[in-house]
């Protein structure tokens, strides 16, 4: 498999149970996916069905309970925590419903700040903040502080944030769920700009509307991958779907 075969997310039987006193929960079960640079997935499923959970592992943020999963080829379970960090900081970049934004910090200071804890000197980590801004179409208000923002510009920041440094891996927890539905259109619309741009985007989404930006939708309930659809092709509906 050459480099660019390779996904840039690989799961692989991923099970994860959460123990909590006497309970036992299986959030994920068995749950095997790849997802390709250049691709958009999205994962929709009612509340519950194990989607933060899916979108956690994949960012090594969590450990799985069994199964495997690679990022860019590397096989987090055999990575020490401290490799794992490094994974997470150079490789993957995440997006939340309530932006995670640092009040403190103007917008690339907080879009800076992966590239400031990874080593990267002062003006590396400012002039690659600036771009990834830039490619939110934000470069005008990168001394603005979060709370001058709008909901939707704060979401731009934290999706410069999550790009900075050309990070492959892109993956946003419902990152619409505070704005209204025509900046949430822009937020997906962005998304679909990085995996075009060669980014492997995983977005959770409720709205339909919003999982047609992917090329894929991939359906949990309970834990479980039930259903998996290609989004029709706008150019397939319009040629009479002759491609
Ligand atoms: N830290 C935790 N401890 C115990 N159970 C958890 C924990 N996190 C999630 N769960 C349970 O795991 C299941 C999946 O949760 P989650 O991944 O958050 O689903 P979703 O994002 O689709 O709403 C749910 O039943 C939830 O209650
Ligand atoms: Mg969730």
């Amino acid at each position: 498999m050459t480099l660019d075969e390779r996904p840039a997310l690989a799961m692989r039987g991923v099970t994860k149970t959460y123990v909590d006193g006497e309970t036992t929960v299986t959030a994920l079960a068995d749950v095997t996916l790849d997802v390709f640079a250049g691709e958009m997935v999205a994962v929709m499923g009612t509340s519950g069905s194990g989607k933060s959970t899916l979108l956690a592992i994949a960012g090594a943020l969590l450990a799985p309970t069994d199964g495997e999963i690679e990022v860019d080829g590397r096989p987090l379970g055999k990575l020490s925590a401290r490799k794992l960090a490094q994974v997470r900081r150079e490789r993957v970049g995440f997006v939340f419903q309530d932006y995670n934004l640092l009040p403190t910090l103007t917008s690339l200071e907080n879009v800076a700040l992966p590239l400031d804890l990874g080593g990267a000197s002062s003006a590396t980590a400012r002039s690659e903040a600036r771009r990834a801004l830039a490619a939110v179409g934000l470069r005008e208000r990168a001394s603005s502080f979060p709370d001058e923002l709008s909901g939707g510009q704060r979401q731009r920041v934290a999706i410069a944030r999550a790009i900075v440094g050309r990070r492959r891996l892109l993956l946003a927890d419902e990152p619409t769920g505070a704005l209204d539905s025509v900046t949430g259109e822009a937020v997906l619309k962005g998304l679909r700009e990085r995996a075009d741009e060669g980014a492997a985007v995983v977005v959770v989404t409720h709205d339909a509307r919003h999982a047609a930006w992917a090329d894929r939708i991939v359906y949990l309930a309970d834990g479980r991958i039930v259903d998996e659809t290609r989004a029709s092709q706008p150019e397939s509906l319009l040629t009479g779907g002759t491609l």
